[in-house]
């Protein structure tokens, strides 16, 4: 008997402790064997036997459940280390990519006018003199031309300095009434921590019947659009100039640096410039051959508002394409 008291001891699975099990408590086990074997042992021994036979078998019984027991914690502690997962690791999938902040201004810039059912145009990167200034009443040697110093090309051909000749060219070749932005790339000869020789503008223009546009509904729809891009803040217009609108503005937003308390980028002001506006100038539907309309327009820089939005200092960091910037936007 004793040597089954060591084999459960020694049994490291729940598959060998059951064929003990059967070994020894079994209708063909040790047991059954050795009480089978005291049927012919001396009536007067059969007792004793019977005795040490009964209380083995309630030893090797509970051997056997506290093995059980030991054996199936010992089996489950292993598979939980099997089965656990290290969520310390690094994870190997592959990076998704996400949009430049400028593209997602862009984009943002567009979804609120495209709600308000203007529609989207864009003209190409390269344009004439005609287009880019004479019909928007800049006239050669017009000093406001000096703003706008660019690149020229031959045959007085030059990388457009706005976006406003999309203007030009969709009252070319469209009847009133039009409502347009014009989303896209613009080049200036300018570098510095404000301005990047290559930038990205919108241009608005709405033309409708005359005396159906006023002020008062420029005034509206830039308030409406600038509370929708930076949330809660003040909007006020300042008078500007411009040659293709009269009268003209400029247009600023409450700091959103320092909420209009004055702070160093705000050069203590409290307020931040983001756009120009104006009355559509008669000199520009003269040169499209528009009569009887009236008009508004506007024309915004997506880089300042993107540098606005996410509070980025440098302008020029925008385009060093460096990823642990562009990482912070994804
Ligand atoms: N084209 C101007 C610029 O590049 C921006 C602008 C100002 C456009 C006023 C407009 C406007 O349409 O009305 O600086």
């Amino acid at each position: 008997m004793k040597e089954w008291y060591e084999k459960i001891k020694e049994a490291q699975s729940v598959e060998t402790l059951e064929e003990i099990r059967i070994s020894v408590f079994g209708k063909k086990g040790v047991l059954a064997a050795e009480f089978a074997k005291m049927k012919s042992a001396p009536n007067e021994e059969k007792s004793k036997i019977a005795k040490e036979l009964n209380a083995h078998k309630s030893s090797l019984m509970n051997e056997f459940t506290a093995r059980k027991i030991t054996i199936q914690t010992m089996e489950l502690q292993e598979a939980m280390k099997k089965e656990s997962i290290d969520v310390s690791l690094f994870s190997t999938s592959s990076q998704a990519g996400a949009l430049h902040p400028v593209m997602e201004t862009m984009d943002k810039i567009v979804e609120y006018f495209s709600s308000m059912n203007f529609t989207v145009k864009t003209g190409g990167m390269i344009e004439d003199d005609f287009n880019n200034f004479e019909a928007l009443n800049l006239p050669k040697y017009h000093p406001a031309r000096d703003m706008q110093d660019t690149f020229y090309f031959k045959d007085e051909m030059l990388l457009r300095t706005h976006t406003s000749p999309v203007q030009i060219r969709t009252m070319m070749s469209t009847k009133p009434p039009i409502r347009m932005i014009a989303p896209g790339a613009v080049f200036r000869r300018d570098y510095d921590l404000t301005h990047t020789p290559m930038f990205h503008q919108i241009e608005g223009l709405l033309v409708d019947k005359k005396g159906k546009v006023s002020f008062a509904n420029l005034k509206y729809i830039l308030e409406d659009f600038l509370k929708y891009m930076f949330g809660d803040i003040e909007v006020r217009f300042r008078p500007s100039f411009f040659p293709f609108t009269e009268p003209s503005a400029e247009v600023d937003i409450s700091c959103v640096f320092c909420e209009g308390s004055g702070c160093r980028v705000c050069s203590k002001t409290g307020w931040l410039e983001v756009l120009g506006c104006g009355i559509v100038d008669p000199n520009v539907f003269e040169a499209v051959n528009y009569k009887d309309v009236s008009g508004y327009a506007f024309g915004l820089g997506v880089e300042r508002f993107a540098m606005l939005i996410h509070k980025i200092g440098d302008l020029r960091s925008l385009f060093e394409g460096d990823i642990k910037l562009l990482e912070q936007f994804q």
